[in-house]
């Protein structure tokens, strides 16, 4: 299998910035694209910021910072990537979106580069079959932050060669990432555990055993989680949690995975969690506090 240089990565939002980042920092040439100007800018911009802070923190030198941010090319175009080597997806957890955006990149991107997913829930193999390369395609699903979180999940779907997998293995490793392979199920090991535990917080809320801070705050100084399910749920991406629920209540049919009624409202008002400024917090001044709409 050729060696990986070049990385591509779609979407430069939550996730793909911070794949893209943390690519660059392990020596890969990195492509982002973005669909536009406006997205493009603000994932790049995310990248600057924390690069800056790095510096100013003292835990990167500005030569080291300005030559990672060299390796990140940003561009609005699906031809840009034709040379990587590795392409991983991070763009909106939608599967139309992506079929629609593998069946064009399939085309234009050489045939020996290896595809994978971010996606956190949708089965691997259903994007892998659009692909003329479904032997090369796997699951690569990083944690948030992508740049802190030391996980990768290595997805093996029916279609994924053993010689692609242990590209894809050696390639999180690369980034030093921890590695585990799972299984091509729905949410996979991570979400198949904390989506259930996110939904009972809200079903906990809704029923009045405790307030948005209450929840929290007994999960963090209770059980030693770093932040309360409720907070999250925020960081994660309501929309996307959503997306997540709707996938895997579908394959499992089951209650426990179902979005709860709170979670329904905040997404009809648009309110998406950190991203948006408001979920079940308001992220407007220092601290952030409970979302009184609610
Ligand atoms: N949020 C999380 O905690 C988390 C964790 C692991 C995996 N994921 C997965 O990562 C993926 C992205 O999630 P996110 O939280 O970064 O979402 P996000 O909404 O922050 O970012 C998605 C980005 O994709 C862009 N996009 C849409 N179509 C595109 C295309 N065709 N080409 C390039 N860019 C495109 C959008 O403009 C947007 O900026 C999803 O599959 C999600 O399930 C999310």
């Amino acid at each position: 299998m050729a060696q990986i240089k070049t990385v591509g990565v779609l979407g430069a939002g939550l996730m793909g910035h911070g794949i893209a980042q943390v690519s660059a920092d392990a020596g890969f040439e990195v492509v982002l694209r973005e669909v536009d100007e406006e997205h493009l800018t603000k994932g790049l911009g995310r990248i600057e910021k924390q690069l800056s802070r790095a510096v100013e923190k003292g835990r990167i030198e500005q030569s080291g910072a300005d030559a990672l941010r060299g390796r990140i090319a940003g561009t609005t175009q699906y031809g840009e990537l034709a040379d990587c080597d590795l392409v991983i997806e991070a763009i909106t957890e939608n599967l139309p979106l992506k079929l629609e955006m593998w069946r064009e990149v399939d085309e234009i991107v050489k045939p020996d580069a290896l595809f994978a997913t971010n996606t956190s829930s949708l089965p691997v193999i259903n994007q892998a079959a659009v692909t003329n390369r479904a032997e090369r395609f796997f699951g690569l699903h990083f944690f948030n932050p992508a740049q802190v979180m030391k996980l990768v999940e290595v997805v093996k779907c029916v279609t994924t060669s053993d010689e692609a997998l242990a590209a894809g293995v050696a390639f999180a490793k690369q980034l030093g990432k921890l590695t585990v392979q799972t299984k091509d199920k729905a949410g996979f090991i991570v979400n198949r555990l904390l989506v259930p535990y996110m939904l009972d917080a809200i079903r906990a809320y809704e029923e009045g055993v405790g307030s948005i801070e209450e929840i929290d705050a007994a999960m963090k100084a209770g059980a030693a989680h770093p932040m309360g399910p409720l907070t999250l749920a925020d960081f994660v991406g309501l929309d996307t949690l959503g997306s997540i629920c709707d996938v895997m209540f579908d394959e499992f049919r089951e209650r426990r995975f179902a979005q709860p009624p709170t979670l329904r409202k905040l997404l009809a008002a648009g309110w998406y969690g950190k991203k948006s400024g408001k979920g079940f917090y308001e992220y407007r001044g220092e601290e952030p506090v409970a979302n009184p709409g609610i």
